[in-house]
């Protein structure tokens, strides 16, 4: 347990990250304090009482270590260093003890799959090929036509080889040639690796969210990846190739068990995975026996239909894969995909925090979700996201995602005094300080949901029960103990009736209205309003 602290143990045996709400920070945006127009560590720390009145109980924060920026971050140059962007060692110290004292958990992103090409290890390595860190990279000599080994293509666009001129190889790299893949065949790469976990760890950092672990290993032959019959125009290149033998190899689960022990060595602390797969595939990341990762991030939300019948499929389904023991988790968005009040509007958005929130395992709740943030429409000229400039115009570019928070009525939001590394929204979506005061607000929907959930055993550790969905309506109860609740989300914009056959509720929170007591009157009619969630207790 950190020192300083103010976590209490669960009488319950629950662990902290089973009860707990994740909010991911994507520190760029977060709040800026020394002018540059991008967000630093003291920006979070003077901003930790929002997450504090919000509600959340970790947050989780996108690289801070040193790097090229290439890919903003995800191309470390140093592991164990903070970017001067970001701030210094003694801003996330202060920053990691103000945490604590505020009863906050402080989980970091762990990049494995790939470095910089700055990194010192990977500059050594390209320096010769008899260099004794040549092997921590994957190099392979050109075809005999000089070109690249296989057909293998770059999540971002292109070839996912690039030649080194000078020592006459090709190296491999997931991402962009500017992130060449460590290969974690090799035990030196390993032992390094895990140390970098060991030195944030033994610095009372509480988890990691481990990136692209997916990609941490190829096939050791190195075969062509077979063309994908269902790619369409409009698509990512990268998806051409069903990546059968660049992603998801079944070696991966022996080197996040690596992770897993190194976390398990200091105790209560939290091992998150990403991994965009199948359901099925995505059990696998749990480990045998439980001794993978303690959250492999399930991204389905974001992808499956907003619809009551898909999202009814997809909870069983879900619920029904996970292995014993295994705790679920959900997502709504991340920095890398749409958000959530883009993807279903503004209306439905507050639906799916509801859906977010009462459903069963560890929800992880992006910046900006809260206040009901938009994907901000961004001109080619302000462009920053690499994906977007490799293969512009397909819609790919994550930068509409990732703009800064909107604070206050402010010129720039109240996020920065200099101008903002990308452009601030000040239209579509109100800033903090109004909603904090307006009832009917986002924030203040996602205050009053986070409320309820901590009072309610039932919501974090009840079990889940599928109840009844049309086309228009989902319903399901969570129940602990012998307390029922029941959730009644209506996912279309017209009034509708709930079926007779239900069990009758007494609503605690409704989406639509301000509290319970206002409820009263409508209760037994069985009516929800256009886009109304309502969470009620049955029997009592
Ligand atoms: C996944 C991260 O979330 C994304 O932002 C990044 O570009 C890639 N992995 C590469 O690290």
């Amino acid at each position: 347990m950190p020192a300083n602290s103010k976590f209490e143990k669960t009488a319950t045996g629950a662990a902290w990250w089973q009860t707990g709400v994740i909010y991911q920070i994507y520190p760029r945006s977060f709040q800026d304090t020394d002018g540059d127009g991008i967000g630093d560590l003291n920006g979070i720390a003077t901003r930790l009482s929002h997450l504090v009145e919000l509600g959340v109980d970790a947050i989780w924060l996108s690289p801070i270590f040193a790097s090229s920026m290439a890919d903003f971050g995800y191309d470390v140059a140093d592991h164990c260093a903070i970017d001067p962007i970001f701030g210094t060692m003694d801003d996330f110290g202060r920053l990691l003890a103000k945490a604590h004292g505020a009863g906050l958990r402080l989980i970091l992103d762990f990049v494995p799959n790939h470095t910089s090409d700055q990194h010192p290890w990977f500059l050594e390595s390209r320096s010769s090929r008899s260099s004794p860190k040549r092997d921590w990279y994957i190099w392979r000599d050109p075809r005999p036509d000089g070109a690249p080994p296989n057909n293998w293509t770059s999540e971002f666009g292109g070839s996912a080889w690039s030649f080194d001129e000078a020592t006459g190889q090709y190296y491999y790299h997931a991402y962009l040639s500017a992130q060449p893949d460590l290969n974690w065949r090799h035990p030196e790469v390993r032992t390094a690796m895990l140390n970098v976990l060991r030195f944030w760890f033994s610095r009372g950092v509480d988890g990691f969210r481990v990136d692209a672990i997916h990609h941490l290993l190829e096939d050791r032959q190195f075969r062509d990846n077979p063309v994908n019959p269902d790619w369409r125009k409009g698509m990512s290149p990268a998806r051409r190739l069903i990546r059968l033998h660049t992603m998801d190899q079944p070696e991966v689960h022996d080197a996040i068990a690596a992770m897993r022990q190194v976390a398990d060595e200091f105790g209560d602390r939290l091992m998150i995975g990403e991994a965009y797969l199948p359901i099925d595939r995505l059990m696998a990341y749990y480990g045998v026996d439980l001794t993978g990762f303690h959250l492999p991030f399930n991204f389905h939300l974001i992808s499956t239909a907003w619809n009551p019948e898909a999202i009814a499929h997809l909870i069983r389904d879900y619920e029904a894969a996970l292995p014993p023991g295994g705790w679920p988790n959900w997502v709504l968005g991340n920095h890398d995909r749409s958000r959530v009040a883009s993807r279903l509007g503004p209306e439905q958005a507050r639906i799916a925090a509801m859906l977010l929130l009462t459903l069963r395992g560890t929800p992880t709740i992006y910046q900006g979700e809260e206040i009901g943030m938009q994907d901000v429409p961004i001109a080619p000229e302000q462009v920053q996201d690499p994906w977007e400039r490799n293969v512009p115009g397909l819609g790919l570019g994550r930068d509409p995602v990732r703009t800064p928070m909107p604070w206050s009525a402010d010129m720039d939001g109240g996020f920065t005094t200099g101008k903002p590394w990308l452009p601030i929204d000040m239209s579509a979506t109100a800033p903090v300080w109004r909603q904090r005061t307006d009832p009917a607000s986002s924030l203040s929907l996602y205050q009053r949901l986070l409320r309820l959930r901590r009072a309610e055993p039932a919501l974090s550790r009840g079990s889940y029960v599928e109840v009844w969905h049309d086309h228009s309506v989902l319903v399901y109860e969570r129940q602990y103990d012998g307390r029922r609740l029941q959730i009644a989300l209506n996912m279309s914009a017209v009034i509708q009736a709930l079926p007779p056959g239900l069990p009758a509720s007494r609503t605690l929170l409704s989406s639509a209205v301000i509290d319970a007591g206002d409820r009263a009157a409508s209760d037994s009619d069985r009516l929800l309003q256009p886009h109304e969630g309502r969470i009620g207790e049955i029997g009592t």
